[in-house]
C-alpha cells in the first residue's frame, strides 16, 4: 500500500519504519529540512533501539523515502497518516495547531481520494475538526465532491520499545466512521498480528477517548503509588515489598507500580492535563486526575527534599553526581524529565551538578542550556569525584549493579540518594553507604 507519514518524530518514524518493513511503500513527510537532510544521509534524530537498521534496511530497499516535500508526499499516499506534535498549550488542553496545519497542508494538494488517519493523541472531537477544515479548503478550490474520509488511530508505542511494540501490538485500536476506511486500516495492520487478531474497531471518538483513557490510567498507577510510599516512610514500612505484594493480584498487575520521581516525558503530563481540559470544557470536573498531576508535581520534589533534609537548605559548596537525565531508560527524550525539575533545584540552592546519561546528553544540553554549576559528562565515573553524594533519577540498567566499593571510594562521603529504589537499604547500610531511597521504612 502507498503510505505517507507526517511527522517524523518517535511517532512518525517508527510507524513509517515498520509499514516499510511489512512491504508497504512509505514517504515520510517534515517540515524540518535538517531532519529530513539527516534522515537522508541514514542519520536518526532520535534515539530509540532497533529503529537505526529498519530505517536503513528500508530505505535502501525503496520502500521507506523522507522528503520535505509537501507536495510529492500528499501526492504519493493512499492513506496519509499525521503523527505532529500535539503539546500542552497554556490552558493545558492539546494544542492542535501542528494537527489542523498537516490536514490543511493535505486537502491544498490532494487530486484523489485519500484516507487522512490521525495518528496523534488528539482530544475528542479531533476528527470532526480535521474533517471540517479539509472540507472547508476542498471547497475553497472548488473541489467539493473530492472524496476523503477521517479515522482515528491512536498510537500506544513506548519509547524505549517502540519498534518492537509497533511490530507486535497488544492491540491496534481504530476509529472509522466508514467501512472502507476500517477495511483499509484492516488490511495495513494485518501483517503486524498475524498470530492473534488484535485490531479493534469502535467510533472515532471513543477511539481518541481510549488513548487518553490509557495514559491517565496508566499516570494514575505511578501517582498512587508515589503518594503511598510517602506514607510507607511514616509508617516504617517498605513500598518495595508492598508493591511485590499487590503487584502479584492479577486484578492489579506489575505495571506501572513503582515509586520513583514522578512521571515525566511527551505524553503522560500533556495528556492528563488535556484530558482534565476537555472534562471541564465539557461542564465535569476529573477529580482523580486533578489529583494525580498535584501528586506528580509534588512527586518531582522528593528527592530534593531528602537531601535538603540530609545536608540543609543551603547547598552552596556541595557538589551532586547525578545518574540519569533521560525521563526513562531506553530514549534520549528529555521532555518534562523529572532531572530537570532536580537539577534546576539543586542549582537554585546553591549546589554544583555533575550528570552523566548513557544517550541523552545532547538533549539535555538543549534542554538545559549552558548553566553556571552544572557539567554534563559521558562518563558515569567521572560524575562522581568530588561529589557529596550520588543521585540517581532514571533506572538505566548500567546503574543497578555498580561497584559499590569503588563507588564509596570515589564520592567524598557514601551517601546515594536513589530516585528508582534499585538497591536493597540493608544491603546500602552494610556497606557502609548511607542510602536515601523512595518509599522504604528503613531509610
Ligand atoms: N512519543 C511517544 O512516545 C508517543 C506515543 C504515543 C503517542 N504519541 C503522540 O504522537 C504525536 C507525535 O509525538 P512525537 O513524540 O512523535 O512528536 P515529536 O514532537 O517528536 O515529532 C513531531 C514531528 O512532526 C513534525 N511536524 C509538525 N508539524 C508538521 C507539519 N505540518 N508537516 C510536517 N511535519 C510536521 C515536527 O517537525 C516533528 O519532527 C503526539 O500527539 C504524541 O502525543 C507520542
Amino acid at each position: 500500500m502507498k503510505i505517507t507519514v507526517i511527522g517524523t518524530g518517535y511517532v512518525g518514524l517508527v510507524t513509517g519504519a515498520c509499514l516499510a518493513e511489512m512491504g508497504n511503500q512509505v514517504v515520510c513527510l517534515d517540515r524540518d529540512p535538517e531532519r529530513i537532510a539527516a534522515l537522508q544521509n541514514g542519520q536518526l534524530p532520535i534515539h530509540e533501539p532497533g529503529l537505526l537498521d529498519l530505517v536503513l534496511r528500508n530505505a535502501r530497499g525503496g520502500r521507506l523515502a523522507f522528503t520535505a516535500d509537501v507536495d510529492r508526499a500528499v501526492a504519493h499516499g493512499r492513506v496519509q497518516f499525521i503523527a505532529v506534535g500535539t503539546p500542552a498549550g497554556e490552558d493545558g488542553a492539546a494544542d492542535l495547531q501542528q494537527v489542523l496545519a498537516a490536514a490543511r497542508a493535505i486537502a491544498e494538494r490532494m487530486q484523489e481520494p485519500r484516507l487522512i488517519v490521525n495518528k496523534s493523541t488528539v482530544p475528542v472531537g479531533t476528527a470532526d475538526r480535521v474533517r471540517a477544515a479539509v472540507t472547508q479548503v476542498l471547497q475553497a478550490r472548488g473541489l467539493p465532491d473530492l472524496a476523503f474520509s477521517v479515522a482515528s488511530n491512536p498510537e500506544f508505542l513506548k519509547e524505549g520499545s517502540a519498534v518492537q511494540d509497533f511490530m507486535r501490538p497488544d492491540r491496534v485500536i481504530v476509529g472509522a466512521g466508514d467501512e472502507p476506511s476500517a477495511q483499509t486500516l484492516r488490511q495495513l495492520y494485518t501483517p503486524f498480528m498475524r498470530n492473534r487478531d488484535r485490531f479493534i474497531l469502535m467510533d472515532v471518538r471513543s477511539a481518541e477517548f481510549a488513548k487518553y483513557a490509557a495514559n491517565a490510567m496508566l499516570a494514575t498507577r505511578i501517582s498512587f503509588m508515589n503518594e503511598l510510599a510517602l506514607l510507607a516512610e511514616k509508617l516504617g514500612a517498605d513500598i518495595e515489598q508492598v508493591r511485590t505484594g499487590i503487584g502479584t493480584d492479577p486484578r492489579i498487575g506489575t505495571h506501572f507500580l513503582y515509586a520513583g520521581t514522578g512521571y515525566g516525558g511527551s505524553c503522560f503530563p500533556k495528556d492528563v492535563k488535556a484530558l482534565v481540559h476537555t472534562a471541564r470544557e465539557a461542564g465535569q470536573e476529573l477529580r482523580i486526575l486533578q489529583a494525580v498531576e498535584a501528586v506528580n508535581e509534588r512527586q518531582k520534589q522528593v528527592l530534593v527534599d531528602k537531601i535538603v533534609t540530609r545536608f540543609g537548605p543551603d547547598l552552596r559548596g556541595r557538589r551532586f553526581a547525578l545518574w540519569g537525565l533521560a525521563f526513562k531508560p531506553g530514549t534520549d527524550d528529555m521532555r518534562e524529565a523529572p532531572s530537570l525539575t532536580i537539577i534546576e533545584r539543586l542549582l537554585a540552592l546553591g549546589a554544583e551538578v555533575a550528570a552523566y546519561d548513557p544517550v541523552a546528553l545532547a538533549q539535555a544540553r538543549i534542554a538545559l542550556g549552558e548553566r553556571a554549576g552544572l557539567r554534563l559528562l559521558d562518563q558515569a565515573d567521572a560524575v562522581l569525584e568530588g561529589a557529596d553524594a550520588l543521585v540517581i533519577v532514571t533506572e538505566w540498567k548500567e546503574f543497578r549493579s555498580p561497584d559499590f566499593a569503588h563507588l564509596a571510594a570515589t564520592l567524598r562521603q557514601p551517601v546515594v540518594f536513589d530516585g528508582r529504589n534499585l538497591f536493597e537499604p540493608t544491603e546500602m547500610q552494610a556497606l557502609g553507604i548511607d542510602y536515601y531511597a523512595i518509599g522504604r521504612g528503613s531509610s
